[in-house]
């Protein structure tokens, strides 16, 4: 992993103990990912495919008998239970450090007077199921759980915890899939001057400032579920020198007025919830667009037909509480961009490799449409 992820002062800092654990913790993630998960592949070829085709005289053709036959497998079994507890010992030990010094972040993130941008909560905000049921990737409390009045616990955990998790992997502001997405609009719409744009979904802001970075003269504005995020994510902005106006609002309900935006983005946010959510969300992108501006959202990668390769694709959604993942890789985003108001011709579809990270990261896919 890089020890250099970019410093700024709202991020949480590492005694030289929490940092060694947080370094073991991404070395082991890097090895599921990298060795221990993508071996099944010769487990299944050379061990479980033979025997499944002489038992039943034919190849296995849906995921659950593939994974119901893997489930045989020492290897697999153990891979699986490496996987999890490398996700779970992550968040515990990043969530030490950011429980240590919790109290100094909540101080740093404060609104001030002269601050760039601006931020808004809204406790009667009333939490879809999905949030509340589910911890999302095994995170304790996920998004949005507030442990105080001004907390930012868990927009702490994950600014330092995705750049653990991904050891590095994501830029050295975990920026560089919001980057991607900025360029790609720019370089497929090159006539369009954005005066709003809406980042849904924003978490602690790694693809939101990215927006600003590109169209320095647009207001850019985030929203996310979760109050630590947009908290945590206003003192993070303002610690990197950015004009953000952040707000706690759910994407499917915003209060902004019709046509407000000429770019409605979300990034890994529309995998992680039910398909009548996402459904609810275009349909807003649509309400909140101005003629002419476009909403873009990762997805319309082809879901592999393989049941082999859906098992390894599965692994979030079996093992790390994604359990909306896989519906989310099936469902039909152009009928459900053509059900939230957007005409069939305007649908798009486009893909923009990582910047810094170029070839190291596969290329970011969009499904986006554009307002008449
Ligand atoms: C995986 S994070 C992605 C954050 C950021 N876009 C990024 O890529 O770094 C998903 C975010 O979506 C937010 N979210 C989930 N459902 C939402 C909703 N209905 N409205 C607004 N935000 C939501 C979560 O709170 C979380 O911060």
């Amino acid at each position: 992993m890089s020890v250099f992820q970019q410093r700024h002062d709202q991020l949480p800092q590492q005694t030289h103990d929490e940092f060694a654990r947080e370094e073991f913790c991404g070395s082991l993630r890097k090895m599921f990912t990298t060795e221990l998960w993508p071996a099944n592949r010769e487990i299944y070829t050379k061990e479980r495919l033979p025997s499944f085709v002489s038992e039943k005289g034919r190849a296995p053709q849906t995921f659950p008998e593939v994974r119901d036959w893997m489930e045989d497998s020492f290897y697999f079994r153990s891979t699986n239970a490496v996987g999890r507890a490398a996700q779970e010992l992550l968040w515990d030990t990043v969530g030490e450090s950011v429980e240590r010094q919790l109290d100094t972040l909540i101080e740093k993130s404060k609104p001030r007077k002269g601050d760039l941008g601006t931020i808004r909560v809204n406790p009667d905000l009333k939490m879809p199921r999905y949030i509340e049921a589910v911890d999302i990737h095994v995170m304790p409390g996920n998004f949005q759980t507030d442990l105080s009045s001004d907390d930012v616990f868990a927009g702490a955990l994950y600014d330092r915890g995705v750049y653990v998790f991904a050891f590095g992997g994501l830029g050295k502001t975990n920026a560089d899939l919001g980057l991607a997405t900025a360029l790609f609009t720019q370089e497929k719409f090159p006539n369009l001057k954005p005066k709003r744009i809406l980042d849904m979904g924003c978490g602690p802001g790694f693809t939101t400032l990215p927006w600003k970075d590109i169209y320095p003269d647009a207001e850019v504005y985030g929203i996310d579920i979760g109050a630590p995020q947009v908290r945590y994510g206003h003192g993070r902005a303002e610690a990197l020198g950015k004009a953000i106006h952040y707000s706690q609002q759910d994407a499917a309900h915003t209060d902004f007025p019709d046509g407000y935006f000429d770019i409605v983005s979300s990034l890994l946010v529309t995998h992680e919830m039910p398909g009548p959510h996402i459904k609810a969300i275009y349909k807003e992108c649509n309400r909140l667009l101005a003629p002419g501006g476009i909403t873009l959202h990762d997805g319309g990668l082809a879901y592999p037909s393989d049941p082999f390769d859906i098992l390894m694709n599965s692994w979030f959604g079996m093992h790390a509480n994604e359990p909306f993942s896989n519906a989310y890789k099936t469902m039909d985003h152009d009928q459900a961009m053509i059900d939230a108001g957007f005409a069939k011709d305007k649908i798009f579809h486009g893909q923009r490799e990582a910047v810094y990270l170029k070839g190291q990261l596969p290329p970011v896919h969009f499904v986006g449409a554009i307002k008449a």
